[in-house]
């Protein structure tokens, strides 16, 4: 027998390895994905499993993959959750789900495990890939399974075991990090009247202390993928690496919310998510030039739908492909440039330029004009509100 474990090298995954092997009788490969969260927790990742216990430990690249075929076309979408959360987390389960998958053929599993708790959007996400990806394989999902609660229980069960652990007793946070965003929960966080502490936030400067001096940052797109920052091309996971760099430093992309999970109950979180915030909002700046208002309106529809879509873990369905499809063909017109200036925690739009802009300077003036008769607007007032007029008269006769 032999169980895929999606491995972070954290207390929780490190002490699935042992509990795997008593309770499955099975062959532990540990799979780790490399989504952009940072090199030390990547650090010395493969020793670490080995000494849990595991057999082996895939350590695959997704940077790219994440940041071209599962942020870029959510970006194009509009998609943001509850009108605050970019779905950080949401998004990278998918790709994650879909390379552990792949792990579990090449070494022929028969099993898929992940350490998500049970009361939490994850699960859902990761089980949902799997359902979509490898249904014939079996899923263990070992929180909730086992009745360790908390981080004391995971340390005494890898103590009694003689495996080593760096892990220590309290870690205040749940953070998940990626090239994207990082998130935090718990602590102090869980009671939404507490203000998140200093520790909280651990990519962006705080607004307060960020320079007194504003940047600009030049986004360049192409069809609805940005590809040059400050006129220097750059593959996607590279651009996002730069945006990040220049957003974080001026405390531009935190977010304090309270969210609904899909699992029914209310979550409080904190997000950092700087490039991500400010290439949403150069995108959708290009998009204001470039879309017609019936256009623009079905793109922000498609984007409340996909927001749900990504945040629920429906990614391997065929409604994602089909609004994916009905995105791209909005996206292919969103070509042009966009300066974004950055200023204590803000991210503002100073400058949009594109060669599919629908924007007319000799339309839109309030000066004198020859390519607009205002009396045109007369008759089409006068239908356009003909039924409020209608039922007006007929209200009076009465
Ligand atoms: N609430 C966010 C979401 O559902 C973040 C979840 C963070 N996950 C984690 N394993 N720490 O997408
Ligand atoms: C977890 O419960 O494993 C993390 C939080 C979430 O999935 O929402």
């Amino acid at each position: 027998n032999k169980v895929v474990l999606a491995y972070s090298g954290g207390l929780d995954t490190s002490a699935i390895i042992p509990w795997l092997k008593e309770n499955y009788d099975c062959e532990v490969i540990a799979f780790a994905a490399d989504v952009g969260q940072g090199d030390e927790e990547l650090e010395g990742l493969y020793e670490k499993a080995l000494a849990s216990g595991a057999s082996d430990c895939h350590i695959v690249d997704l940077k790219e993959e994440f940041v071209a075929e599962y942020i870029y076309p959510t970006v194009m979408t509009g998609a943001v959750y509850e009108g605050e959360y970019l779905l950080g987390t949401s998004m990278a389960r998918p790709v994650i789900a879909k390379a552990q998958v792949a792990i579990a053929r090449k070494v022929g599993a028969d099993a898929l495990c992940h350490g998500c708790t049970g009361k939490g959007n994850d699960q859902v996400r990761f089980e949902s890939a799997f359902a979509a990806l490898a249904p014939d394989l079996q899923v263990i999902a070992p929180w909730r399974e086992w009745d360790m609660v908390s981080r004391e229980d995971l340390l005494d069960y890898l103590a009694t075991r003689n495996i080593p652990t760096t892990a220590s007793a309290t870690k205040i946070y749940s953070r998940d990090a990626n090239a994207w965003h990082i998130s935090h929960e718990g602590g102090e966080l869980e009671d939404p009247w507490q203000a998140p502490s200093d520790q909280v936030w651990t990519l962006t400067c705080s607004p307060e202390q960020a320079p007194d001096k504003a940047q600009t940052v030049t986004l360049s797109f192409e069809q609805g993928k940005l590809v040059k920052v400050d006129d220097t091309l750059l593959s996607p996971y590279q651009a996002l690496t730069q945006l990040n760099q220049v957003a974080a430093q001026h405390g531009v992309g935190r977010s304090d919310i309270v969210e609904n999970r899909l699992v029914g109950m209310k979550s409080r979180g904190c997000y950092e998510t700087p490039g991500g915030t400010v290439l949403l909002k150069a995108y959708k700046a290009l998009e204001t030039m470039v879309l017609d208002k019936m256009s623009l309106k079905h793109r922000e529809q498609l984007a409340l739908e996909f927001s749900h879509l990504v945040y629920d873990g429906r990614w391997f369905t065929p409604l994602c492909h089909a609004i994916l499809a009905g995105a791209s063909v909005f996206a292919q017109q969103i070509t042009g440039d966009v300066v974004v200036k950055l200023y204590k925690g803000q991210a503002t739009v100073v400058q949009r330029q594109s060669p599919n802009s629908l924007y007319s300077e000799d339309f839109a003036t309030f000066g004198a004009d020859d390519v607009y008769n205002q009396k045109h607007a007369e008759g089409f007032i006068r239908l356009y509100s003909l039924p409020s007029r209608i039922a007006a008269l007929q209200k009076q006769e009465r």
